[in-house]
């Protein structure tokens, strides 16, 4: 099959090996890609959140699939354009996307659904805010309700800051706040079978034992070596499931990759949030563990039939992923520096582009991540290290303790 990926970022570039390395694949067109997907892909140029000029790129390519990588063209109605071309298209439509684009529908979901996740409030003024606030206590969590790039939310015990955010935001959902190691789960779906991919671990902090303001992910592991058996199962029957009913009720089934971020708390699992898309970086490391063909896979997804598809397949040991940010990450970074080490096998890139001469430059803030397998997660770890420490880029900063408490079996659910 023909398959165009939208998207470039480091999601895009894990998403891009996945699909080439399928037999299946006869052709893999990006749009825009990045430097580390031109090697697998052919790239052309759009603009990916005008749902007409990716409508019109699919059929000028050919394509008998479309993959959505980024939340912005789903929640701008791409994925509706292109279906209505008659191109198999996967991810959820816009209506249905709203799960990720509004913190406050997708509470609105969950309460129907009777899926477990934080008590919340809807805020647009002061005073809301306020009463809000004294209801939970600290440590408070303030969220923008609009789409931010995963840094529209604040969690603090400093009153002054949560106050300050939720004005500066205008429209906030208040929360109480969720005490537990947090997972990210994603299932593929086609809005009504669901298969679950393994669970990973992402590092929301910019800092060393998650301190520093949040970003879009600074790490990843999977799997899991602390999860509670049947944790997955469990997120199925009382998340996943009861999600994806409630969306089909009302009439707007959300097919494409629902992404589930949990606390594990004393009380079981709780939702944190929805996305309607892969992650990233954990998709670096879930796709490097599939041994399933992804195209097939998410074809499957796009057309209505999952349930006939075969279960999902994974090689032994564990993946990590270290993400190499760019000086100034997340407030603002610094892009246009000259970076060496990144043509390894492992090397995903994110915020990247090459000059005409051959240079390799820093173009976002996340721009490289190393991402290694290994027989355990110790020795995925030192791999992946390995990685970051022959990648030259001035200014650049990495987390130094991703999946390190994981493998020193330092992760305790509350109880
Ligand atoms: P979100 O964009 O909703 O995923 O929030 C980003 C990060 O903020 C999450 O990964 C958590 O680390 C943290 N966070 C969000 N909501 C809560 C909550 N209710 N309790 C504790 N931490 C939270
Ligand atoms: N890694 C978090 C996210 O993709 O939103």
């Amino acid at each position: 099959m023909r398959v165009l990926l939208v998207g470039g970022g480091g999601r895009e570039h894990a998403l891009a090996l996945g699909l080439a390395g399928d037999p299946s694949v006869e052709a893999l067109v990006a749009a825009p890609g990045n430097p580390g997907i031109a090697a697998v892909a052919e790239l052309r140029e759009v603009n990916s959140v005008d749902p007409a000029a990716v409508a019109a790129l699919a059929v000028d390519t050919a394509a008998d699939l479309v993959v959505i990588g980024p939340e912005a063209p789903l929640v701008a109605g791409v994925a509706d354009a292109v279906r209505a071309k008659g191109v198999p298209v996967f991810g959820p439509s816009a209506e249905a996307a709203r799960l990720e684009g509004s913190k406050a529908f997708a509470k609105d979901v969950m309460t129907a659904a009777g899926v477990p996740t934080a008590g919340a409030y809807t805020c647009t003024d002061p005073e809301s805010v306020r009463k809000a606030l004294d209801e939970f206590g600290a440590p408070y969590v303030v969220k923008n309700d609009g789409l931010a790039a995963g840094k529209g939310v604040v969690v603090t015990d400093d009153r002054t800051v949560a106050e300050a955010h939720a004005a500066e935001c205008g429209r906030v959902v208040i929360e109480e706040y969720l005490a537990g190691p947090e997972v990210s789960l994603f299932v593929v779906t086609d809005g009504e079978a669901a298969l679950p991919l393994l669970p990973a671990q992402d590092f929301k902090r910019v800092g060393d034992g998650d301190t520093g303001p949040n970003t879009g992910g600074m790490g990843a592991y999977a799997p899991l070596p602390w999860a509670p058996p049947g944790l997955v199962d469990e997120v199925m029957r009382d998340v996943v499931h009861p999600t994806l009913a409630e969306l089909r009720r009302r009439g707007t089934p959300f097919a494409g990759l629902l992404y589930v971020g949990l606390a594990i708390t004393a009380a079981g699992p709780r939702v944190i949030e929805f996305n309607a898309r892969f992650g990233d970086p954990e998709t670096q490391v879930v796709l490097a563990l599939l041994e399933t063909p992804l195209a097939g896979l998410l074809h499957a997804a796009a057309t209505g039939a999952l349930a006939a598809h075969p279960p999902l397949r994974w090689r032994d040991g564990a993946a990590v992923t270290v993400v190499v940010a760019a000086e100034g990450y997340p407030a603002s970074p610094r892009t246009g520096d000259p970076i060496t080490g990144a043509d390894r096998p492992g090397v995903i890139h994110a915020g990247t582009r090459r000059d005409a001469d051959g240079t390799l430059r820093s173009a976002g803030g996340r721009v490289l991540c190393g991402t290694a397998t290994g027989a355990d997660l110790a020795a995925a770890r030192d791999s992946a290290y390995d990685l970051v420490r022959g990648i030259e880029l001035a200014g650049s900063h990495h987390r130094t303790d991703i999946a390190a408490a994981a493998v020193e079996g330092r992760i305790t659910i509350p109880g």
